[in-house]
């Protein structure tokens, strides 16, 4: 039987982890005992997270990174390395929200998060890949994408949808591209899930719509994440690579 969540040993990179899911997802690599590199492009925003995991016991490195930089990443993930070893699992988890309607975005939003969103995370994966495959213990990547990548709406989505979209491409290829190195790769696309930044558009009329209208009848808290990530993560894990997994609670099932 093959179903260890432990990451004992291992070592995670979570880029945007300063709030959210990306905080979120390094305290539960963290509490399943991997060593945890904590990535924002303001690292002293990370004292607090590294702080919490060094005092439960673990171990986390906050270091300065732009995904849209590949310089930025180059000196992350070298520093990453040298403190805490080799990384074996990389959760690309950077990304920004949309604006405006495509009628009405400029090129300087369309770029942003596509840069954000998308570049970065190919960015992420290369450098953290070609690392992967020098060191020769396989490893996991774990795209953070959306159900807005397969499943999208009409409102001030467009670039973001496009951009998870391309995630989705770039988890299949990445996975079809490494698997002989032994890297799964693979998307976790959450639905609505609730973070301090999103309370106010969850708690409008148009997010109680979409709470309405999810077969679970609600939204979907961090933690709902957890099991999914650890899978994909851990040893458990082992067969899969270039799966695609929605965390929704079924919204995207829903045609109203
Ligand atoms: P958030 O805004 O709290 O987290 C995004 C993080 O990315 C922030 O810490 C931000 O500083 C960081 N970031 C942005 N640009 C960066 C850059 N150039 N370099 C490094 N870090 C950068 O939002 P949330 O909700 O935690 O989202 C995390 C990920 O999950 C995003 O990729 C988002 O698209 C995705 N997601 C979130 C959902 C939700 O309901 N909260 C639903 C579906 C996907």
């Amino acid at each position: 039987m093959n179903t260890s969540f432990d990451l004992t040993g291992h070592v995670a990179f979570v880029t945007g982890a300063s709030s959210g899911l990306g905080a979120h997802f390094a305290q539960t690599l963290a509490d399943a005992g991997a060593k945890v590199v904590i990535g924002a492009r303001r690292a002293d925003r990370l004292s607090d997270l590294a702080d919490r995991i060094t005092v439960q016991g673990g171990m986390a490195l906050a270091v300065d990174l732009d995904v849209t930089d590949a310089d930025s990443i180059a000196r992350a993930v070298a520093t990453a390395e040298d403190g805490l070893g080799p990384i074996s699992v990389l959760v690309n988890n950077a990304g920004i929200p949309p604006k405006d309607l495509s009628l009405e975005m400029d090129e300087t939003e369309w770029d942003a998060v596509m840069d954000t969103n998308l570049k970065g995370a190919w960015l992420m994966a290369r450098e953290i890949g070609r690392r992967m495959v020098a060191h020769g213990n396989g490893g996991q990547i774990i795209n953070i994408a959306s159900v807005l990548g397969w499943r999208t709406a009409a409102k001030r989505v467009q670039s973001y949808a496009v951009s998870k979209a391309g995630m989705v491409a770039l988890t299949e290829t990445l996975a079809l591209e490494l698997g002989r190195d032994g890297i799964r790769v693979n998307a976790i696309g959450p639905g609505y899930i609730k973070t301090e930044l999103n309370t106010e558009f969850l708690e409008s009329s148009y997010g109680q719509r979409i709470e309405k209208r999810t077969a679970l009848g609600r939204f979907g808290e961090t933690s709902d994440l957890d099991g999914v990530l650890l899978l994909l993560a851990s040893p458990a894990g082992a067969y899969i690579t270039g799966a695609v997994i929605a965390v929704d609670g079924g919204l995207t099932l829903s045609t109203l």
